[in-house]
């Protein structure tokens, strides 16, 4: 998911080419504004914890882009192309560390396994968003 601070930074279209050069393949997009329930929900791990508040009302701040991809170990090394959470920690080269500098407006979130993939999409998607289709690698 692109959060608010990349698509008010129009940064958008160089997240997703970045997936699309990889060769991941896109299933489902859309710019949209998540509601304080759905924030609650996608956050839970973290209720309690000192940057909560700050959290949820960062990620309802504005539009984000959500979007799901497949491939071949594509939540491992999405989370490589992300880089560490705290973008002064993240590596040259990976998102967080090329466009990020503060943990609490760290640019996009990756979803760290595959069952909090599974539970992040139904929240944010219908399954007619989902869409099958072949593509060529
Ligand atoms: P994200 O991948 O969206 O998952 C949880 C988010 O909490 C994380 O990215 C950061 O944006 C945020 N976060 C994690 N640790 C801290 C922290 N110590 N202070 C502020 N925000 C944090």
């Amino acid at each position: 998911m692109i959060k608010p601070d990349a698509v008010q930074r129009n940064l958008v279209g160089e997240i997703v080419s970045r997936f699309e050069k990889k060769g991941f393949k896109l299933i489902g997009a859309k710019l949209m504004h998540i509601t304080e329930q759905q924030a609650e929900k996608h956050y839970s791990e973290h209720k309690g914890k000192s940057f909560y508040n700050q959290l949820v009302d960062f990620i309802t701040s504005g539009p984000v882009f959500a979007m799901v991809w497949e491939g071949k170990e594509v939540i491992a090394t999405a989370r490589k192309m992300m880089g560490k959470t705290n973008p002064q920690e993240a590596d040259t080269g990976t998102i967080r560390g090329d466009y990020g500098v503060v943990t609490h407006r760290n640019i996009i979130h990756g979803s760290d396994s595959e069952e909090s993939a599974q539970r992040e999409i139904a929240l944010f998607f219908h399954e007619n968003e989902l869409l099958d289709y072949k593509k060529d690698v």
